[in-house]
């Protein structure tokens, strides 16, 4: 398991990169849980954001492409809207003990 940080470190209701031995991750906190998704749409296998940490929608309310303006659930990475509607971004298995939140990579 690798350690990414803090549970504090990340912002709450903010998706956001991490890029790690050339694998690219989003990293969306929902007050004390945290969800993990490879950065890749399921569709074009392309990474999700326009800037680095600009993952969400306007309402901050989805994981949005933004290219295509598909949006994903936070906490499940099913697309509900858009050209992979019904897919979704892969998961990565997480746990948090004593603040620190880790992930399993392969
Ligand atoms: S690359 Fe798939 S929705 Fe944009």
């Amino acid at each position: 398991m690798l350690n990414i940080g803090q549970l504090e470190d990340f912002p709450d209701n903010q998706a956001v990169n991490l890029d790690y031995d050339e694998q690219a991750f989003i990293v969306m906190r929902r007050k004390d849980a945290v969800y993990v998704y490879e950065n890749r749409c399921p569709h074009r296998g392309i990474r999700l954001e326009w800037q680095t940490n600009q993952l969400m929608d306007i309402e901050k309310q989805f994981i949005q492409c933004a290219t295509h303006g598909a949006l994903f659930k936070p906490e499940t990475g099913v697309c509900i809207a858009g050209p992979c509607r019904h897919q979704s971004l892969r998961a990565c298995q997480t746990s948090i003990q004593d603040h620190q939140v880790y992930i399993l990579i392969s």
